[in-house]
Formats: structure tokens, sequence, C-alpha cells
């Protein structure tokens, strides 16, 4: 018998307390600690009666032949790039997200991609009814696709009927939040069970060499253990984003043993499933009224891929005391930066103004290169005269003034000049060799340059 041990378990973060607190000291989330029965859970594990010797191996065969990783593909151009060229064999990858985004979706079209190449891919539900799956397939062209289904979620029954089936080539468990395993004794959803659900899964994937992709929501409350509690467990994690209002959404990878990290992967939610986007670009500029002030492109780089959006600026006379900030896809440290820049070096004063900052089309951006087209549509905007319309900005803004060169010039301008824009403006340094072969090139060494040119 486990001996009984309480612990209190921050369900956000994971953090193990010997008493309950309001507040978790770790990640200062409130409320989200709950008593856990640990014992075997955490650290802990079953005592062995005798040692079991390994041998290691060499680093590199004698042949001296490295293999590629083996990858399956789903045959979906977005999905297998933000995989970073198709799943691992043997791995595990996370797929995070909001509920409701769209990752049962998005999966069962992988799995039919999948499988439709020939791979066993099986689809475990702990969610959902078998015929309800069924029906969503049905929905997204995906039912005479030979993925199987179980509605299952125990972890030791899964593992077992794995066990006695054909070895697949993908395992799909969805979601994390559901699974409960008999050695652990609290709740399912909670950090112990979550925990060790996925250890077993991730321990199937390395021995049988099998992929398994584990689906988990994330919570803000913090009721139930999110995907971060597992992160450092899988080899891939990747995130499904989207804004609510918005139809597209966005696959992004966020760690990755085995390919590069910053891809995403760009999708479109319609009435028969998720449609892939495979200009970002056209997407993010197609409802864009170029004459109005406050409007910059920015030519942005994601991972290896640039994509082009429009920033929104709103600059209105304030009537409170302390003017309004907000921004909506930037983050509103760095927007408060731009401004402070904006006034101690440009003599641009906004104190007495709200301001107000948006991303078009529900897009995040997390590159400093954007604070050259923020300014743009700040000062446009407080002008009250617009950009041109064939420009695109980036260009990241240091605290003095200057303008620093930022990553991949050449391949944002290559992108800009195949969307039909003539200008960039951009900072003097990544200016060399970089211009745009059609047409102009304006070169920027600190924000005064850039206020200069766009209050005329
Ligand atoms: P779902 O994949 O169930 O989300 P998750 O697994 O992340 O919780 O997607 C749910 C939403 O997607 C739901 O609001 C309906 C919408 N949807 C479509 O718009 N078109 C479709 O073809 C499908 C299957 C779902
Ligand atoms: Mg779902």
């Amino acid at each position: 018998m486990a001996k009984q041990k309480l612990s209190f378990v921050c369900q956000n973060c994971g953090n193990v307390t010997s008493r309950w607190q309001g507040k978790c000291e770790a990640c200062g989330e409130w409320n989200t600690i709950i008593e856990e029965n640990t014992a075997g859970g955490i650290g802990g594990g079953p005592q062995r009666g005798s040692l079991r010797k390994g041998k290691p191996v060499a680093l590199l065969p004698l042949s001296g032949e490295l293999e590629e990783a083996p990858r399956i593909r789903a045959g979906i151009a977005e999905f297998d790039r933000a995989t970073g060229g198709g799943i691992v064999r043997g791995s595990a990858i996370l797929i995070g997200g909001d509920p409701g985004i769209g990752k049962s979706t998005l999966l069962m079209q992988a799995a039919a991609g999948l499988s439709r190449s020939g791979n066993r891919v099986v689809y475990v539900s702990g969610e959902e009814a078998v015929a309800q799956v069924r029906l969503r397939a049905q929905r997204l062209k995906a039912a005479e696709t030979d993925v199987q289904l179980m509605a299952e979620t125990n972890v030791e029954d899964i593992l077992a009927t794995l066990a006695t089936d054909r070895r697949p080539d993908l395992v799909i468990i969805d979601s994390i939040q559901t699974l409960w395993s008999d050695l652990a004794d609290s709740a399912p959803g909670t950090v112990t069970q979550v925990r060790s659900g996925v250890q077993a899964l991730v321990r199937y994937a390395k021995s049988s060499g099998a992929a398994v992709i584990l689906v988990g929501h994330v919570t803000k409350d913090g009721q139930i253990a999110g995907p971060r509690v597992v992160e450092h467990m899988v080899d891939a994690v990747l995130y499904f984003e989207g804004e609510g209002g918005h139809h597209f959404r966005i696959l992004r990878t966020v760690k990755n043993r085995f390919g590069p990290t910053d891809e995403i992967g760009v999708f479109e939610m319609g009435d028969s499933g998720l449609r892939e986007v495979a200009n970002p670009s056209e997407l993010f500029l197609g409802e864009r009224n170029a004459k109005a002030p406050g409007a910059a492109v920015f030519a942005g780089m994601e991972g290896t891929r640039p994509v082009l959006v429009e920033i929104q600026a709103l600059v209105a006379p304030t009537s409170l005391g302390t003017p309004r900030r907000a921004v909506v896809g930037w983050d509103s440290a760095r927007l408060a930066m731009v401004l402070a820049v904006l006034e101690a070096h440009c003599g641009v004063r906004l104190g007495q103004h709200d301001v107000y900052l948006n991303v078009a089309g529900g897009y995040r951006i997390s590159e400093p290169a954007a604070d050259l087209a923020v300014a743009a549509a700040l000062v446009s905007s407080l002008s009250g005269m617009a950009l041109p319309s064939d420009c695109v900005y980036f260009g990241e803004i240091s605290l003095s003034g200057a303008v620093r060169p930022v990553a991949h010039a050449a391949q944002r301008i290559k992108e800009a000049e195949k969307l039909g824009f003539a200008q960039s403006v951009l900072p003097q340094a990544a200016a060399e060799g970089q211009k745009m072969r059609e047409g102009i090139t304006h070169e920027v060494e600190s924000l005064p340059d850039l206020v200069a040119r766009v209050a005329g």
C-alpha cells in the first residue's frame, strides 16, 4: 500500500507546498492550490527490489553515418511546417489551446491525412463519445479513412489496448485533462493525475516508437491542470491560437527537440473544418483601408517566414486625468517604451492623449522589430496624415532613440515586393545591399528621422 501523503499542489504551475495557501508563491496565481495525495505521484515511484543494469552506447555509430530522424507527414503543409517537417516517430507532442479553438478539428484532419498516406492512427477521445467523433469526421470529410477510434480515459486501459493491437504509428490523446491513472489517487484533471498519465504515455512513445500527440486545454482559472505542468516532459510543444471573433487560427511551435521553434502554420476555420492559408500576409492585409491615418504595415517574420500585418493606432485627446493606453496584439510595456522615446527624443507629447493600438485581424506580434511601424502609426494618427499606402516599416527602437537593425531584412523586403509594396522604411544599418529592387528604400537612423518623414 502506498503511504498516504497529503500535499498541496498548485494547479497552474505544479508547485508543492505543505500547507494550503490562497496564493501560490511560485507563480503568483490565486486560488489554484488544492489538496492532493501525491504518494507515488510527484517524485515518487515504485520501489524496486533489484537493480537493473544498463549499457551505455557510443554517441556516433562506428560507420559515422547519422540517420535523419524518421518523420511522418500529414500532407497538410501548414501542419507539417509547424511540426518541423513532420512528426518524429517515438516523440511526444503537446498541442495546447483554449477550449473550443479547434484542436480536435485540427487533429482529426491531421489523423485523416496521416492515415491516407498509409500510417496507422489511433484517436483516443476522452471528451467525446465515438458517435460524436464520427459525426465530426464526416463533416470534415475524414470518415472514409482508416483512423481507429477509442473512447477511453484510463491510462492503463489505453496502454493495454494499444499493446494488444498492431503497433500504431501515431496515437492522439484528446485530452490530457480527462486522463486518470490507477496509480494516482487524485481526481482526474489534477496535476498529479495529468502528470502521471502523461509520463506513462511518453514512456510508451519512447519504448514503442509510436508518436504520441497530447491535447491540453489552456485554463485561465487554474481549476484544471494546464499544459504548462507537462511542457518539460514532452519533445515538442505547439499552441493553437486565435482570437474569438476571427476565423483564422495559428499553430505556433514554442519548443521542438527535433526542429526549429517560432514556426507557425496558419489556418482558416470554415464550415468543413480548417483550411490552410498558404500566404498569411494576403489574409492579414485583406481588409485594409490604406487611406486612413494611423495605419502602418509592418514587415514581420515568423520563424523562417515573412508575414505582413497592419498596425492601427488611434491617438485622441483625453478627458481623463490619467490617459488610457490599450493594446491588442502587442506588448503594452513596449508601447509605453515607444511613447516615452517619442516624447523624450522627438518632442511628440502624448501625455494628454488616449492611445489605442491594434494589430489587424487579431494577430499577435512578439518581435521588437515592430517598434518602427508602431511609431509611424502613432505619429500618423496624431498628425492626421495617412502614411503612403505602398510602404512597409520595420526596425527596433532603442531607448536613446536610435533605430537598430533587425534580422532577415532581405526576406522582409522580398515579401513586401511580392505583395506590391514599392517603398520601405528601415534601419540604416540594415539597408546595405537590402534595397528594394524596383521601389524606393528609405533609411532612417533615428526616431526623429522617422517622425520628420511621417509628419512631413
Ligand atoms: P473543436 O475542434 O471542438 O475545439 P477544441 O477541441 O479545441 O475544444 O472546435 C470547436 C469549434 O470549431 C466549434 O465552436 C465549432 C467550430 N467548427 C467549425 O467552425 N467548423 C467545423 O468544421 C468544425 C468541425 C468546428
Ligand atoms: Mg476538443
